[in-house]
Order: C-alpha cells, then sequence, then structure tokens
C-alpha cells in the first residue's frame, strides 16, 4: 500500500463512551462479593449491575448534555458553507450583475492559507493585489479556522491545516467547481506567499482560448533528489505550486469530480506533483511546456531573503507572479513598488496621448484642445510640444541651459567641483534609462 495515503484524522473521539473499562469494574466487584451468601451474592450484583448500568446511562446522559451546548457553541463559530448564494456573499459576487461582465468575471483566484496566517498573510494578499483583480478571491483553509480579520474566508469542511495541504488542495478545486464553475473562466491556485500583478495576469489571460482545457504553470519533474521517486513518466510534468497554477474552467470541471480518485490515489507527499497526476488523467492536459513561463512565473529560490533586497531588477520588472514572499511585511513594499512601476507607465501612456491628440489636431486643422486646469493644478498641454533638442530657443545668454556631460566622469557647470565621478542617482538614473530603452527594442510588438 502507499505509506503516503491520506487518512483524515478521527473526529469525536470524547464522544465515543468506553464499554470495556464498564465491564472490569463489574468484574471486580463481584469477585468482592464472594464472602456473603449465595442469595445475598445473586441479589447484590444484580443490584450492584443495575446500579453501575443506570449509573453509566446517567453519566452518558449527562456528559451529552454538558457537551451539546458547547458543540452547538463551536458550531455556530465555525459556520461552514455549503450554500451557493453564501459563497457568493463570501467573495462579494453579484450574479445578476457581474456574470456577464468580463472584468469581473474572468479569474477566480482561491488562495490556499491556513488558520495561522489569516491575519498576516491572507490579510497582506487581500489588501494589496487581492483588490484589483480582473474578478475574485478567495481564501480556503481548515474548518475551525477563526479570524476578526475582514477577509473573504472559506472554511472547507473536513480540512485542517496539517502539511502537506493535500487534502486542502483537492477540495478546494471542488469547492470551485462546484460553486463558482458557471461563472468565471480562468481558476487560480495559488499560495498566501505570492504577489500578482492582476493587471498583467489579466492582458496574459485574455490572450489565452478558455474554452480549451488548460493547465498553466512553471512546468516541473522535481529537484535531483527527488527525480524518480515522483512517479513521474519520462515525458510526465506538473504544475509547481508556489508561483501559482491556473486552470481553465473545462480543465476544472473535467477534474473536479474525481479529486476524491485522486486523493485515495497519491503516490508522493507533493501536493502539486499530485494535483498535476489528476488534471494529466482526467482532463488530458499536461502543465504547459513553455520556457517563458519560469520568468513569467518567476519563484526566487533565495527563500525567506527572496524579495527582500533591491527591488528593481530584471525579474521583478517582468514577471506576472512573484514567489515567495515569506514575511507579509514584504508584500505590502514590493505592492508599492509595483504600484510606483505602474504609476509610471501611466504617465508614460498620458504623454503617449497627449502627443497624439496634439498632432492629429495639427493634422486635421484644428484647434489643440485645452487640457490645462490650473484651478487643479493639470497642467498637459505642454506634454504636447513635439519631441526634439530644440523646441525652445533662448533670447539671451543668461537663458542658454547647459548641458551635464556624462561618460566615464561626469562634467557639470556650476558645481563646486566641475569633474567628478557619476553620483550614484546619476548612475541609477542611466541604468533606469537605458533598461527601459532595451525594454522598448524588445517588446515583440505586433
Ligand atoms: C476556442 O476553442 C474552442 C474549442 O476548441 C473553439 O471552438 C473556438 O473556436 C476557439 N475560439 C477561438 C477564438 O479561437
Ligand atoms: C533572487 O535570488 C538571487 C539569488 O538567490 C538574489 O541575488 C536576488 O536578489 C533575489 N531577487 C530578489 C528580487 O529578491
Ligand atoms: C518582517 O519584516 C519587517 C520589516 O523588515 C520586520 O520588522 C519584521 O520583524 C519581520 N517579521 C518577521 C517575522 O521576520
Amino acid at each position: 500500500m502507499n505509506p503516503y495515503q491520506y487518512r483524515a484524522p478521527p473526529v469525536g473521539i470524547e464522544l465515543v463512551p468506553r464499554p470495556l473499562k464498564m465491564r472490569l469494574t463489574v468484574r471486580s466487584l463481584s469477585g468482592n462479593s464472594g464472602s456473603h451468601g449465595r442469595h445475598g451474592t445473586l441479589s447484590q450484583l444484580l443490584g450492584v449491575s443495575t446500579g453501575i448500568f443506570l449509573g453509566f446511562i446517567l453519566t452518558a446522559a449527562i456528559r451529552h448534555l454538558m457537551l451539546k451546548p458547547h458543540m452547538c457553541l463551536s458550531l455556530r463559530n465555525v459556520p461552514i458553507y455549503d450554500d451557493k448564494n453564501d459563497a457568493y456573499r463570501i467573495i462579494g459576487f453579484d450574479i445578476s450583475k457581474d456574470t456577464h461582465n468580463s472584468a469581473k468575471n474572468l479569474l477566480f483566484v482561491g488562495v490556499m492559507t491556513a488558520d495561522k496566517y489569516l491575519d498576516t498573510r491572507a490579510k497582506a494578499v487581500y489588501e494589496t493585489w487581492g483588490k484589483q483583480l480582473p474578478g475574485k478571491i478567495a481564501f480556503f483553509s481548515s474548518e475551525t479556522s477563526t479570524t476578526n480579520v475582514d477577509i473573504p474566508l472559506i472554511r472547507l469542511r473536513g480540512v485542517d491545516d496539517s502539511y502537506p495541504p493535500q487534502k486542502k488542495s483537492f477540495m478546494m478545486i471542488k469547492y470551485m467547481a462546484e460553486h463558482f464553475a458557471d461563472h468565471f473562466e480562468f481558476f487560480m491556485r495559488a499560495d498566501d506567499d505570492i504577489y500578482v500583478r492582476p493587471d498583467k495576469l489579466e492582458l496574459f489571460l485574455r490572450s489565452v482560448n478558455s474554452t480549451k482545457a488548460h493547465f498553466i504553470g512553471q512546468a516541473g519533474k522535481g529537484n535531483q533528489e527527488e527525480f524518480g521517486h515522483l512517479s513521474l513518466k519520462m515525458d510526465e510534468n506538473f504544475c509547481m505550486g508556489g508561483p501559482g497554477v491556473i486552470m481553465s474552467r473545462s480543465t476544472l470541471l473535467q477534474v473536479a469530480p474525481h479529486v476524491r480518485d485522486c486523493l485515495k490515489n497519491l503516490w508522493s507527499t507533493h501536493e502539486d506533483v499530485e494535483v498535476g497526476r489528476c488534471v494529466r488523467k482526467y482532463a488530458k492536459v499536461p502543465c504547459t511546456w513553455s520556457y517563458e513561463m519560469q520568468s513569467i512565473l518567476y519563484h526566487n529560490s533565495s527563500g525567506t531573503e527572496a524579495f527582500t533586497g533591491p527591488l528593481k531588477q530584471r525579474e521583478v520588472h517582468r514577471a506576472i507572479t512573484l514567489h515567495p514572499i515569506k514575511n507579509h511585511t514584504h508584500l505590502y513594499r514590493l505592492h508599492s513598488y509595483i504600484q510606483g512601476l505602474n504609476i509610471r507607465s501611466s504617465e508614460a501612456e498620458l504623454v503617449h496621448f497627449v502627443r497624439e491628440l496634439t498632432k492629429t489636431s495639427e493634422e486635421a486643422g484644428l484647434p489643440v484642445p485645452h487640457l490645462d486646469n490650473p484651478s487643479s493644478g493639470i497642467y498637459l498641454n505642454h506634454l504636447g510640444t513635439d519631441v526634439t533638442l530644440q523646441k525652445w530657443v533662448a533670447d539671451s545668454e543668461e537663458e542658454v541651459l547647459y548641458w551635464d556631460f556624462v561618460s566615464k566622469a561626469a562634467f557639470q557647470p556650476g558645481s563646486a567641483n566641475p569633474r567628478h565621478k557619476p553620483t550614484s542617482g546619476m548612475t541609477e538614473g542611466l541604468a533606469d534609462v537605458i533598461r527601459d530603452v532595451m525594454e522598448i527594442i524588445n517588446r515583440a510588438e505586433p
């Protein structure tokens, strides 16, 4: 038999009475009664046994009564949502409006988390990228999870926070299929230590035909020690769980009816390997074999150190998902950095639009529209000026703009030391410009 096979932990052990103990008690009592007369012994024995029997029933009844209110209480503390409307309410999905709104139903993200991370990682995820998705997000945790934090939390029935989270993962797939399959095109399984760039993910997913069965992720075959121990054939792979795994609706619907089978036939302790096996068996798709995936779904192997240092790196700029961010404080830091990038690219887009507007207006012989609004501090019209080094002509010598010259040394008139080493600000600025230009050159424009 497979030693890793999942076994559900026994539930409600305290409530099971123990008849064995009682039988022992009876025997020792009847042994004591040996010194009395025959008649006495029999009636005494009868009396004693009846007494014990009644006592047992009474105790059991009292225990039952005493335990019952507790049980009710704990059940009330832990509502399990099986009803679809409850599920929609938790994730904030309005079935009458959102179902046919592709900005709101492209993607559903299921984040696997545990009770101890609800107040930290889950909260951080929900407060950063979780709210910007072209769809909805929910956090899947154990049946007994509790939190005061306001997050869309789904407690999976019969699931605990043990590791590896195979049962949690499969039950999440089942839950997503049963409750949300009709309303979203793609379903993502994410960890709670991941950062997702929703705008980039949306662009990517919109280029994929969601009617087909897809299993999108960073394909893996196990590392060197695991190789050969995962029961994978040469041409078989799985999607590595960490940086995120995305299924199309079709994949989800083909896999979900069989999750119990898959849970009964585990071949390894790796949750992502088993999900991969299940998807391959029932949806008949492998994980996407694509070299690019390792930069799109980026996993940094420095463990707890990842994303705690400088973020201005090509990998961070290019990725759609970033993993792992073990300390949730750093998720906020990463978020603010990424927001900065987004603001910069929005600014660039704005300049581009204003230039386009000015140019087309001039070509059409129309006046350039007034975009400035001084009372709100908005000045946009000057952005439409042609990009040229001679756009402004000085009238007098004082007005002449001077340029800094930067090569190995920087030459700056006006500074106390006109020839000096380029400052760190200059170096970084130049590196930024070079990277941006390289990105523009390398971007595959259709
Ligand atoms: C998407 O895939 C489905 C099923 O294979 C196919 O019928 C449909 O034409 C595809 N749509 C596009 C836009 O390619
Ligand atoms: C990723 O890992 C490498 C080496 O392990 C490290 O040098 C780099 O700074 C890390 N990147 C981020 C963004 O943390
Ligand atoms: C997480 O990072 C913050 C900021 O660097 C630090 O203050 C905090 O101690 C870290 N928490 C843990 C658990 O390492």
